[in-house]
């Protein structure tokens, strides 16, 4: 979603006083309906659907399938109230209005009560709207609780903490009448160019499909709608560039990129879909029939509305080129471009246009009228979104906003703060330990260092304006673990700058002290910060063609090291960054996501030992972006072959590989990596049966030993290979994980399910069946560490 406040917002959030107008008077809803069988709960759903569609007239079913926008009737800079424009929108756009904006909580709910009531109250058949905004790791309002990045919580591989983050939005979000989340992001960090990754649950879809439905689960269970985005495999645009074209072949879509999916919407059940931007191998997502119909309708079953991302129809006309321009704007006449972009995306399955373009669903009455389009198209459309209406109890109750005495005991609460930081430092991955510098003794004095370690909260994108002022920073975490007298803190560079004027200092620090933090990585803006175009290095349309630490940062952490006092670096990003001759530094390693408002202290808890670190990476980081695309899971044809590889040795001395000349293609870490404080154990991988049939479901048990001093948690995974395929497969993949708490010394067994049905191979004439023969299983800590392993036939 990209908005585009005004300037003056800054202006209006310095002043925190309301000057709305009253809210109007309200009709009650049309008595002669009051007993339609639409308005009657106790009737089956799709008997209210037919019966509310029957009586709606064409304009009315138009109105459903476009969005309207709280600041048709609420002045977001003054406050101010607008009935003119309430009535318009709820006249033209009455389907779902997005109330994303910057402000005071008050405000809104105010509003969305304003713009329900007139909905249920004042339109003739009383429908309710949908409420939209933003939540991927956090309900976009100001103060509300954030919590760390997707690729971040991804990290955690804990289901329990993603579901009870999905509860905890929702909670928030309808506490001020918000029925629906943009979120989650069922897309795959495979193209780490693209500025969107930190948006990910990262580059594997089995994680991803199970993160991303335990967060559905978890915001569905209070009737908030996920939003789930973006249909489909809209990760990986050539260049890495945002909303550029993707080129996957339909075996690899089905293969890799739709079970993410599909785990998510029809898994999980969720209640909406958003398409993509972008043109896969050639056709317009927004207007794609084979996956928003084919796939997602036939194949899948999905009974729920898609809609089209902010201003995605429009790019039917430009840059797709495949309507005329111009497309005439809301108000003006419809145009042959307004028209060619509604006949391509609605009977496509584009059955909502969201706002931030033309509107061109607007041409639906004179095309059904012209029998250029089929009513059952329109009727089709509307009838997923009165169903996810009905389904959300939209009808019965159309908010469910909390008395404003009680906002304060449900958003950002004690409870959500902790959960906040638990999430936060369960997901934070230690890479590397040199000489067990970590965990550092509580009795330490700490140099803090870095351009990440104050003065604001590296968030990633998808805040809210001035979040970054808010929150716990890793100086300030640092502080509270240890008390003022014994943190120093320099911060060496600006994170923008190649000015090395703060070295000294940082040096300085660095040798006072026992131990040096510096926390160095990349940097994304709020939602306001991004769209006016501030620096950044990650975030929505901030791509990159190199992965490396910007400007002073990399001489910064050269500076540091070179001291004689033990270093520990923490990457604070939104992607992997390629930094990997910090491998052969005496350094210790720790990468923490873009944090939570409780990043600090999270970071801290990890630091100085309180938890064990338990976090396991979502995505594979590669030593240079030129090794992209560095997934594990590549085809059995790809770099598993590669051994020979080159360098630039520590002596400077170039030696000479082939795959790469002076380079691996393997990763600097791979997928799954972490480490901990204690170590583990793996033995006696047993499997529940080895002679199986497609529909069996078999069990793999390993026991596993905390052989270590301390107690920890370990991601046990489950990795599958298919020995022998019709076709080049994946090398490995991740089919199952737990992640399990074991005290030191003892040993727990670990059972993980598997269903056979789900390692089919879509086979050369793309029909989907599992192959008969061997399957291997692996157990192990990370892709590139497997344990054990077992075998079984597929007769
Ligand atoms: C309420 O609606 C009825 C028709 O249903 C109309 O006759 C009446 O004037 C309306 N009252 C107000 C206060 O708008
Ligand atoms: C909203 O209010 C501000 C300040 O009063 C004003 O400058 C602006 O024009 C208003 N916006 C709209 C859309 O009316
Ligand atoms: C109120 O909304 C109407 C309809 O959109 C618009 O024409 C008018 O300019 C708005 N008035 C103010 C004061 O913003
Ligand atoms: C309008 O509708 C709401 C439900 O959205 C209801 O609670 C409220 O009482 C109604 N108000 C009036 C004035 O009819
Ligand atoms: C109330 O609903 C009935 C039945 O749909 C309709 O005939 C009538 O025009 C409506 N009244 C108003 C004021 O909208
Ligand atoms: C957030 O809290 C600050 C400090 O209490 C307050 O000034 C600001 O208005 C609040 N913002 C919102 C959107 O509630
Ligand atoms: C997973 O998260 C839940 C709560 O969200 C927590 O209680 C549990 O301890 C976590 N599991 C592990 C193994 O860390
Ligand atoms: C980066 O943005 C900041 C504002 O956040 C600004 O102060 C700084 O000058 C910018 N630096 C560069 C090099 O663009
Ligand atoms: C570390 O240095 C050795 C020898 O110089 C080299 O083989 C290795 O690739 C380097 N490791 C990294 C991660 O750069
Ligand atoms: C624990 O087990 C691992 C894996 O088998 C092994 O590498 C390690 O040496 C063991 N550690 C101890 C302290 O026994
Ligand atoms: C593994 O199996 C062997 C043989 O049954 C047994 O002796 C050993 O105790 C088992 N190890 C664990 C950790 O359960
Ligand atoms: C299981 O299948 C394999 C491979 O087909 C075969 O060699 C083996 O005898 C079978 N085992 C049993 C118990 O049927």
């Amino acid at each position: 979603m990209v908005i585009h406040p005004p300037l003056s917002l800054l202006l209006a959030l310095a002043t925190a006083h309301s000057s709305y107008a009253a809210p109007p008077s309200y009709n009650s809803s049309n008595s002669s309906l009051a007993h339609a069988p639409y308005k009657n709960p106790s009737v089956p759903t799709e008997t209210r659907v037919q019966d509310l569609l029957s009586r709606m007239t064409i304009e009315e079913k138009t109105a459903q399938l476009l969005q309207g926008d709280l600041s048709n009737w609420l002045n977001v800079t003054d406050g101010s109230f607008n009935q003119t424009g309430l009535e318009l929108n709820f006249e033209q756009k009455a389907g779902q209005f997005y109330v994303g904006y910057p402000i005071l909580w008050d405000w809104l709910a105010t509003n969305i009560r304003i713009g329900q009531d007139y909905a249920v109250n004042n339109t003739r058949l009383g429908i309710p709207a949908i409420v939209q905004t933003e939540g991927i790791h956090g309900f976009l309002i100001g103060n509300a609780t954030i919590f760390n990045s997707p690729i971040g919580y991804a990290c955690s591989w804990n289901r329990s903490h993603a579901e009870q983050m999905g509860l905890q939005i929702g909670r928030e979000a309808r506490a001020l009448g918000v029925s629906q989340v943009f979120a989650p992001l069922a897309d795959l960090a495979r193209e780490l160019r693209y500025g969107r990754v930190e948006e990910t649950f990262g580059e594997d879809g089995f994680l991803a499909g199970e993160i991303a439905f335990s967060y559905i689960r978890g915001v569905q269970a209070l009737n908030v709608s996920a939003m789930v985005k973006h249909y489909a495999a809209y990760s990986m645009p050539e260049q890495g560039l945002n909303t550029g074209p993707v080129h996957i072949g339909e075996r690899e879509l089905r293969t890799t990129w739709l079970p993410s999916y599909k785990r998510a919407i029809i898994g999980a059940g969720a209640y909406a879909v958003m398409s993509a931007y972008d043109s896969l191998d050639g056709v317009p997502q927004v207007a794609d029939y084979h996956t928003l119909t084919e796939i997602l309708r036939e194949e899948w079953g999905y009974e729920y509305f898609v809609s089209s991302d902010a201003g995605a129809t429009d790019r039917l006309a430009s840059p797709f080129n495949v309507c005329p321009s111009p497309l005439n704007k809301f108000g003006q006449d419809v145009s042959e471009g307004n028209e060619c972009v509604t006949l391509n995306a609605l009977p496509a399955g584009g059955d909502v246009e969201m706002g931030g373009g033309s509107f061109n669903y607007r041409a639906i009455p004179s095309l059904v009228a012209a029998n250029r389009l089929p009513l059952a198209a329109v009727d089709t459309a509307v009838s997923r979104v009165l169903r996810t209406k009905f389904h959300l109890g939209l009808f019965e109750q159309p908010y469910q906003i909390a008395p404003k005495a009680e906002w304060n005991n449900i958003i950002n609460t004690p409870a959500a703060k902790q959960l906040a930081r638990e999430i936060d430092r369960d997901s934070i991955v230690l890479l590397k330990n040199e000489q067990a510098t970590l965990p550092i003794s509580k009795s330490a004095k700490v140099a803090v260092i870095g351009p990440m370690a104050d003065g604001f909260v590296n968030y990633g994108d998808y805040v809210v304006y001035e979040s970054q002022y808010r929150g716990v920073t890793p100086l300030a975490g640092i502080q509270n673990a240890l008390g003022n007298s014994s943190v120093s803190y320099a911060q060496g560079c600006e994170r923008w700058s190649l000015d090395q004027s703060g070295f000294p200092a940082a040096v300085a620090a660095a040798e006072a002290a026992d131990v040096a933090v510096v926390v160095v990585g990349t940097w994304s803006r709020d939602q306001v910060e991004l769209w006016e175009g501030l620096n950044a290095t990650t975030g929505e349309h901030v791509d990159v063609d190199s992965l490396d630490l910007v400007g002073a940062m990399r001489p910064l952490l050269q500076a540091v090291i070179n001291t004689s006092t033990p270093v520990v670096v923490v990457l604070s990003s939104g992607k992997p960054v390629t930094e990997s001759w910090l491998s052969n530094t005496t350094a210790s390693l720790l990468q923490q996501f873009y944090p939570s408002q409780e990043g600090g202290d999270a970071l801290a808890d990890i630091l100085f030992g309180d938890v064990n670190p338990s976090g396991k990476l979502s995505v594979s980081f590669p030593h240079s972006v030129g090794d992209l695309p560095v997934y594990y899971d590549y085809l059995n044809s790809g770099r598993g072959g590669a051994t020979d590889s080159g360098f630039l040795g520590a002596d400077g001395v170039l030696q000479f590989g082939h795959q790469y000349v002076l380079g691996t293609p393997q990763a600097w870490f791979p997928f799954g990596f972490g480490l901990s404080y204690t170590s583990f154990a793996y033995s006696n991988v047993t499997l529940s049966s080895t002679n199986v049939t497609a529909s069996d479901t078999i069990t793999a048990t390993v026991q596993l030993t905390n052989n270590g001093t301390r107690d920890g948690a370990e991601v046990v995974q489950l990795y599958v290979k298919d020995v022998l395929a019709s076709v080049d497969v994946p090398n490995l993949r991740l089919r199952g994980f737990e992640k399990v708490m074991v005290k030191a010394g003892e040993t727990v067994s670990v059972g993980i399910e598997v269903a056979v049905g789900d390692l089919g191979v879509w086979g050369k004439g793309m029909v989907y069946g599992v192959e008969p023969g061997q399957f291997n299983v692996y157990v192990g800590a990370g892709s590139g560490d497997l344990r054990g392993s077992a075998a079984f036939f597929v007769g």
